[in-house]
């Protein structure tokens, strides 16, 4: 899936505040197509490993809280050049670096209740999307 699909969550802050589907029209309006999506709460253990990278972070266990406070939206989107595109179309982590018209900008609360997740790279968009969709069609079309 290099190149043409990334990994978003929408988190448990817009999801709980009725936002979700202006964010995925948002996501829509910008070129994406969904090609998989699920709604799913989080253990503290899924939450933990997804963003493991972070674990030596100071704000890891608000992180995972936060995460696992509700549920959430993950997706596989789809269009060219789709990992640059929607870290483009989410913003900065933090709500109030985050330009004029972008997820962030619009929907999230803070740096930590931010809306929105996006792959980072190509490599991570496929071990991310196989984290929610492992064993589904979209990983193999
Ligand atoms: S930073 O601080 O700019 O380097 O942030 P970043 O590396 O982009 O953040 C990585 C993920 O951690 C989340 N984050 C936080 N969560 C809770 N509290 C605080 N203070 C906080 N700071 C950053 C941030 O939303 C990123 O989540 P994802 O889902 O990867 O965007």
């Amino acid at each position: 899936m290099a190149g043409r699909r990334t990994l978003t969550i929408v988190k448990p802050d817009a999801f709980a505040n009725g936002k979700a589907g202006l964010i995925i029209a948002l996501l829509e309006k910008s070129g994406f197509t969904i090609k998989a999506a699920r709604v799913m709460h989080l253990t503290t253990a899924q939450a933990g490993e997804f963003y493991g990278v972070h674990r030596e972070r100071g704000f890891f266990g608000e992180l995972v809280e936060f995460m696992t406070s509700g549920p959430c939206m993950p997706l596989v989107l789809e269009r060219d050049d789709a990992v640059a595109t929607l870290r483009t179309v989410i913003g900065a982590t933090d709500p109030a670096e985050a330009a004029e018209g972008t997820v962030r900008k619009l929907y999230a609360e803070s740096k930590g209740r931010n809306a929105i997740h996006a792959s980072d790279s190509d490599e991570n968009a496929a071990i991310e999307a196989a984290f929610f969709f492992a064993g589904t069609d979209v990983l193999a079309s």
